[in-house]
């Protein structure tokens, strides 16, 4: 087989569990929207099938996946630039995870720091899918030979599996460059954002403490509750970023800031220098309102017509299905289950 060139294809996902918080719209969905409009070909998918890795009530499932949707198009993400759909109505995803759980040593997936964390200590009662979630991500990615996946840092490694993945894929079977190696893309300033409670742990959707996170849909004052008691320390803040180093908490409020303002640390630290955390903390309140408030109307508002939200995820599956049939025909022939 001839060495295959692949256009730039950009894919990414994300799960229908509960409220995307700050942390889901500042490492990902926000880049998202920024990379449809710079005239490139753009996938972004709801991944129902990594959801249920973990026991879903079925009706709350339903009701996050269109949550979701409604979240998506509040962000600006716009079906007429890039295909939103939901993975499980795409079978590829499935067809495709399957062959790389065949390709993936289990070695690899013993290292992977996010099924450690998510089994906890009682991994033998975790499900199996749990465990091979990652080969199922790789899929999601390669179902589209996509070459960009914007993500988080926590989603790095998953990334890297994948790289693995399509790498053995390609020599396996002697077809070089099959699947394409796909790059990450993550945001400088919000690659991680920090839970609001404690700097050294991510902010999670999983997290028991909703005062953890800001969540999209957080009315104002929720928003406003939730910054006033973020921990933070006594020192005011510093002038240059050697200051921030071992203030985790502190740090990650200047982040949360510049992310949204998109500027760099060092202009907002210009800005505020010496001043206290009690200053500063009612300016990021308005600053995080001002860009939430407006999405969590529109998510309302597109709530209230749930089949036209059905209808632009049903037209994305069949747009998605289109690239990727053809691509799980051809591993199918590569593998010598096809003529
Ligand atoms: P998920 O649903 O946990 O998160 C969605 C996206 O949000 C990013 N993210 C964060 N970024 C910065 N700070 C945080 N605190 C934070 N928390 C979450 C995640 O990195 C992610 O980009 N495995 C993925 C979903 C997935 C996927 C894929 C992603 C499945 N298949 C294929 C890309 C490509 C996940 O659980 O993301």
């Amino acid at each position: 087989m001839n060495e295959i060139k692949h256009k730039k294809r950009i894919f990414s996902g994300v799960q229908p569990t509960g409220n995307l918080h700050i942390g889901n719209y500042l490492g990902a969905v926000k880049n998202f929207v920024k990379f449809q409009s710079a005239g490139n070909e753009t996938l972004y998918c709801i991944v129902d099938l990594h959801a249920i890795t973990v026991w879903q009530d079925p009706e709350e499932l339903r009701n996050s996946i269109r949550e979701l949707a409604a979240t998506f198009v509040a962000c600006g993400l716009d079906s007429n630039k890039s295909i939103l759909f939901n993975q499980s109505q795409v079978s590829s995803h499935s067809e495709l995870a399957w062959v790389f759980n065949c390709v993936t040593r289990v070695g690899w997936l013993n290292r992977m720091t996010q099924f450690k964390d998510k089994a906890g200590k009682n991994k033998e009662n975790a499900s199996v899918g749990l465990y091979i979630y990652p080969s199922l991500m790789a899929a999601d990615i390669l179902a589209y030979h996509a070459t960009h996946v914007p993500v988080g840092e926590d989603q790095k490694q998953h990334l890297e599996l994948t790289r693995d993945i399509a790498t053995k894929f390609n020599n396996d079977y002697k077809v070089p460059n099959f699947f394409p190696c796909p790059e990450p893309i993550i945001e400088k300033t919000s690659p991680r954002i920090m839970s609001l409670r404690d700097g050294s742990k991510k902010m999670s959707k999983s997290e028991t403490s909703d005062m953890s996170r800001i969540n999209l849909t957080d009315v104002s004052d929720q928003i406003a509750l939730k910054i006033r008691k973020a921990k933070t320390d006594q020192d005011p803040i510093p002038e240059d970023i050697s200051g921030l180093a071992s203030r985790p908490e502190a740090s990650n409020l200047i982040n949360i800031y510049s992310s949204f303002k998109e500027c760099d640390v060092q202009e907002v630290l210009n800005d505020f220098s010496g001043k206290p955390f009690s200053f500063f903390k009612p300016k990021l309140t308005e600053v995080i309102i001002n860009e939430i408030k407006p999405i969590s109307k529109k998510i309302n508002d597109l709530l209230k017509n749930p089949d036209q939200i059905d209808d632009v995820m049903n037209n994305g599956a069949q747009k998605a299905s289109e690239i990727s049939s053809p691509i799980i025909d051809s591993t199918f022939k590569i593998l010598g289950l096809k003529k």
